[in-house]
């Protein structure tokens, strides 16, 4: 290997691979004048061997060998960008066995595998870097790390998924129901053949797991976090969110709550949400990305950029592995604890339980329009202690005989509003399911 060069093994030549590859060779310049010595892509492992990527691969090994690339004395930090859980879990304790410091942007396999993977990179005393993971290039994960490593985290707000962020983006501005713009989507390949873990909110809830270990030392996975995706919403939704001053978004939140005992309870959840217009989140739009961070030293920080893409995604895998290329080079990997907290602060926090959240809701109801409906509707929200700030009931058109009725309450606790849908949807003049979006107003 050349003069005093880092050496990167590379496991995936998709999208995220070929950037890595492409800002490696590109970048070589700065990244040497800002590390002081190269880091050198010596082996790529892929089963794809035929594709042409656009990429000069010569003085690289690349072949289908992975455990070959873990095993090689040339590679010491060990790039992860296969996805998935079973495999890139193998691989990643592989090469931290072997010695290898690990990058990853696998989201997926931290949120469900994390405390085992981090356990044993601290076991065996190599760090496992993963800015990539969450909102693609920016530098969010650092700057929780390091950045904001003074602060009590009172609350995040995040747009971590750019796939729900551009259909709603584009419901919004068309008006078009969301199979319409999902079609288009992945037509233009914004959205996955299979979108389910993007619409789901599945992504999110994963990315959000990460954050919430970093801002809170808190121990969970995303079976922990309440999760709901973005295909409930209609036009109407959206005309009557601009109508109150609001726009949606699907957002992963996290907050702190300090209990009349001192006991700090966490709130984490993912679900589409109306926020103010004039918030700086709304004006978040299309596949971008955002995450605002209150700390309690430093106030309200936003964090803005690409959530995904070949050199975003990129510039953040390359960050991880000048990083790690330092702490080699100094002798102090594992100078920074991968979540922030040092093991033994991580732990299984409180989490609120959902059905004692509390927020704003927009309710949409769907029921015949005759005389006392509304009435019957309003006095279950009121014996479930829930207060109605604003209604809506628009006009029906000449052919239908239910009509929706739009609900903005003032904050109400979500067993609550759980327990009056139930029974409002139960009225035989009620004629589908109640939609619940949740208000969210301090970001
Ligand atoms: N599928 C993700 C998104 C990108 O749509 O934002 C990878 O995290």
């Amino acid at each position: 290997m050349s003069g005093d060069a880092v050496g990167v093994g590379l496991i995936g030549l998709g999208t995220i691979g070929t950037g890595v590859a492409k800002v490696l060779a590109g970048n070589a310049s700065v990244i040497t004048q800002r590390l002081g010595f190269p880091l050198r892509l010596v082996r790529i492992a892929d089963l794809d061997l035929e594709t042409d990527r656009g990429i000069d691969l010569e003085g690289i090994r690349f072949d289908s060998d992975a455990t070959g690339l873990i095993e090689d004395p040339e590679v010491s930090i060990v790039v992860e960008l296969i996805g998935g859980y079973d495999v890139a879990r193998r691989f990643t304790l592989q090469a931290i066995d072997r010695g290898k410091h690990v990058v990853t942007a696998n989201k997926a396999l931290l949120a469900k595998h994390g405390k085992e993977i981090f356990e044993a990179a601290a076991k065996r005393g190599v760090d496992v870097a993963f800015e990539a993971s969450v909102g693609g290039g920016i530098p969010i994960l650092r700057s929780m790390r390091e950045g904001l490593a003074a602060n009590r985290i009172l609350s995040l707000h995040g747009i971590m998924n750019g796939t729900t962020n551009y259909v709603l983006t584009e419901m919004e501005k068309t008006g078009e129901a969301f199979e319409v713009v999902l079609k288009r989507a992945q037509d233009l390949g914004y959205a996955e053949a299979d979108p389910s873990f993007d619409v789901d909110g599945v992504d999110a809830a994963h990315k959000l797991t990460l954050l919430v270990a970093m801002a809170y030392g808190a121990e969970l996975t995303d079976a922990d976090i309440p999760t709901e995706g973005i295909r409930g919403l209609t036009p109407l939704d959206f005309d009557a969110a601009a109508e109150f001053g609001y726009r949606i978004k699907l957002l992963g939140i996290a907050k702190r709550h300090e209990g009349p005992d001192g006991i700090e309870r966490i709130e984490a959840r993912v679900h589409p949400t109306m926020i103010p217009r004039e918030s700086l989140l709304a004006s978040v739009d299309g596949a971008m990305n955002a995450i605002a961070v209150n700390g309690d030293a430093v106030g309200p920080t936003l964090f803005y950029g690409a959530g995904a893409g070949e050199m975003p995604t990129a510039s953040a895998v390359v960050a991880d592995l000048m990083e790690i290329a330092r702490e080699i080079r100094r002798g102090s990997a594992g100078r920074v604890a991968p979540l922030s907290y040092v093991p033994a602060h991580l732990e299984r926090k409180p989490l609120v339980p959902p059905g004692e959240s509390a927020s704003r809701c927009y309710l949409v109801f769907s029921a015949d329009d005759r005389p006392g409906v509304l009435g019957q509707i309003a006095s279950v929200l009121g014996e479930h202690g829930i207060s109605i700030q604003s209604v809506i009931q628009q006009g029906r058109a000449r052919s239908a005989t239910a009509v929706p009725v739009v609900v903005l309450t003032h904050p109400a606790v979500e067993a609550s509003v759980r327990s009056a849908i139930a029974e409002i949807d139960a009225l035989p003049e009620v004629t589908a399911a109640t939609r619940l979006v949740r208000i969210e107003e301090d970001l």
